[in-house]
Order: C-alpha cells, then structure tokens, then sequence
C-alpha cells in the first residue's frame, strides 16, 4: 500500500460484528474475559484499548517502525522515551529542541541525575566534542524549532553508533509524510500527534514508535507504568485527522512556499528561516532526508520588539497562538511562547531574536495568507 492509502486503512478495521467503515470509539475503561485465563486481547484501557491501537497500528506503518505507543500528550512522549536512560547517563540535545522539552530535561529529568548537554546539532562537530563515556542518548528535532536549522539524521546516527547511543528524533514538525527518520538510521521516533498528525487543533496528544522489539517492550511497559496513555476519544480524533494527512501536507507547503517566497523580498523583513531556500545551510540535507521543506517557518523584523509584536497582532487568518500544524494558520512568538521556558542567555544563544516571528502555515488559500501578512507588516 501507497502511504495515502496506509493513512485511511492502516489499524482501522476494528468492528467485526457490524463491519463499520471507520474506527468505533471503545470508551469501556475495562473488558470481560471469557475465563480465568481468557480475554480477548483488551483489559483495561490504559494498558490496551482497540480504538487507540487502530491508531498505534497506523502510525507505526506511515513511520515504518514495528510498533507505536499513542501518548496523552507530546511531553508523555518525551516522558516515555526518557525511560530508556537512568541516572548517571549523559544526553546530547539540540540547543534549540521544543522549550517544553528543554525545560522537562533540564529541570526536571536532570534532578534525576541524567545530565545533558545542549549543542548545535546541525553541526555534527558539536556534537562529537560533547560526548563522553557516558553518553546514552542523542535527541534531534529536525528542522529545529523556531529557526528550522536542519540535521542530517543519517550522519548523527552513524556518530551514535559508534559509542552506542540511542537516537531519539522528534518528528514532529516534518510529519511521516516528509521525513521517516527510522530511514536514515534513527531508532526512536515521537511526534507531538497534538500538531500534523491529527492536524486540526482539537486535541492534544503524542506517539513513540520503535523498531526493534527492546524498545517496543520498554517503551509499552513505561507508557502503561507511568499511566500516560492516550484516551479512546483522542486517539480516535487523532486517527481521522491522520487519513489525510498527505494532502494536508501538499496543501499546507502549498502555503509555506508562497509565503516563503513574499517574505523574503518584503522590505520590513530582516530574515527568513526556511529550508526551501538554496540559501538556507540546512537545504542540501533536507533535500535529501526529507521529500518536501514543510509548512513552518520563522522570520525577524526589521526594527524592535514593538515592530514585531505590531505584526503579531495585526493579523486576521494567522491567528496568535501557540502550537502549529493545524489546517488554520497561527503566527507565534517564540520569547514569550513556545520558548518562554529557555532563559533569555539561551534562546540569544540560539539565535531566537525578540524580532523573531514564528508561521505555521495552514491550508487556507495561500493568496488570503499574504494579504494578510502584507497587512499586518504594513
Ligand atoms: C516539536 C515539539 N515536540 C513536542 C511538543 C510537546 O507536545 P504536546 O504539547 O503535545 O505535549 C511540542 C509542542 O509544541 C513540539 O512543538
């Protein structure tokens, strides 16, 4: 099957006694069993439930991994993978990963004796200096979040493999429709499903898909441990939203590249993070890792924090809010937003400017997009 076609039919068929075409919501917390030794694969709802496997079963095929654990939310996901490692191990993060996910490793995990160190993973050099003996675990986000700097996937894996470490790529801003990490050597993959997976900003969840039946143990254990599975609801929305994700995708890069493209020759803009550029440092890689430039972007303006906040609340169809990935398009501010959590030092140091605007670019019609940029950047 196409990858389009594994999006509708993957895990979907749920319903043997009266054949619906589209996953029932199972909302039994519990399930009978024929026996004392005998239940029909499902009994309790935060262990195992048949409409968040439909979902599980799907993402694992668009990702082309073995197995997928739906989460409660995006950091579930994190918390999950984080089970992996136990105290005394080192892990090496992107300088400018998600600042929930900065601010879990940082504040939380690190008062559990895992410590970490926070490098410019597009520059593998960088990545090299700060091993050590204990190292367990490289975590990428690719394109990074707000600035889209782009790693090659394939050349931290191979760092990795040499001093056994597991790779963790956050695939959330990509989707499995661009970018399928396990491809280029990765061995964990998880996704905030909050953001394209379920596409339509009307819930909020999150995946772990592994490829070697390790991980799928330890990971599953955890997530039922922890009791930070997804709920039957949640799963069900994300797994609808997931049947369209490709022509989601097509349409919302449809937007990205236009609007790329206006940006760049605007007056008032000091300066575009988009990987479609040729210009952009990251553009050979992700030509090659990924099968399009996505849908997210970042921009400064020219001028002070004042221009910016003007642009912010100038808009009509990008709506001020956080998140991304949704059919709507929002306009972000990374200071006070999505990388509030990350000191004023650290998000200077990795060139979050307070002129900096972040784009997720929806699927409306790119022509009212730029109109309405145009607008608000006057
Ligand atoms: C790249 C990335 N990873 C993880 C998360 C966390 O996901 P959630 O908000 O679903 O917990 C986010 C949220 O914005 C994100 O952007």
């Amino acid at each position: 099957m196409k990858f389009e076609t594994r999006c509708v039919h993957t895990g979907v068929d749920k319903d043997a006694t009266y054949l619906s075409a589209t996953t029932p919501i199972y909302t039994s917390s519990t399930f009978r069993w024929d026996d004392s030794e005998t239940n029909r694969g499902f009994d309790y709802t935060r262990s195992g439930n048949p409409t968040r496997q439909a979902l599980e079963e799907n993402i694992a095929s668009l990702e082309g991994g073995i197995d997928c654990k739906a989460t409660a939310t995006g950091m579930a996901a994190v918390t999950a993978t984080m089970q992996l490692f136990k105290p005394g191990d080192h892990i090496i993060a992107g300088d400018d990963i998600y600042g929930g996910t900065y601010r879990l490793f940082h504040q939380c995990y690190s008062r559990f004796g895992i410590d970490f160190s926070f490098v410019k993973m597009s520059n593998p050099d960088s990545i090299k200096e700060a091993i050590r003996p204990e190292t367990k675990g490289i975590w990428i986000e690719t394109p990074s979040n707000p600035l889209m700097n782009i790693t090659d996937l394939q050349a931290v894996s191979d760092i990795a493999k040499e001093i056994n470490a597991i790779t963790i790529a956050d695939n959330t801003f990509m989707s499995p429709y661009l970018q399928r990490p396990f491809e280029n050597g990765i061995d964990i993959v998880m996704h905030s499903t909050t953001k394209y997976l379920n596409g339509h900003s009307d819930v909020v969840g999150g995946c772990v898909v592994t490829r070697t039946d390790e991980h799928k143990e330890r990971i599953a254990f955890h997530v039922n441990a922890l009791g930070i599975s997804c709920s039957p609801f949640d799963a069900w929305l994300v797994l609808r939203g997931v049947k369209t994700l490709g022509p989601r995708m097509e349409a919302h890069q449809r937007a990205a590249t236009a609007i790329a493209d206006f940006l760049v020759n605007h007056p008032k803009v000091e300066k575009v993070y988009y990987p479609g550029f040729a210009d952009h440092p990251g553009h050979e890689i992700a030509r090659r890792q990924q099968s399009g430039f996505g849908a997210m972007m970042s921009f400064d303006v020219k001028g002070t924090r004042a221009d910016a906040d003007k642009v912010l609340t100038g808009t009509k169809f990008f709506q001020l809010a956080e998140s991304l990935g949704g059919v709507e398009s929002l306009i972000a501010y990374p200071e006070t937003m999505s990388h509030a959590s990350i000191s004023e030092e650290a998000r200077r140091e990795a060139g979050i400017k307070e002129t900096t605007i972040r784009l997720s670019c929806g699927i409306e019609h790119p022509d009212d997009l730029i109109t309405d940029l145009e607008a608000a950047l006057g």
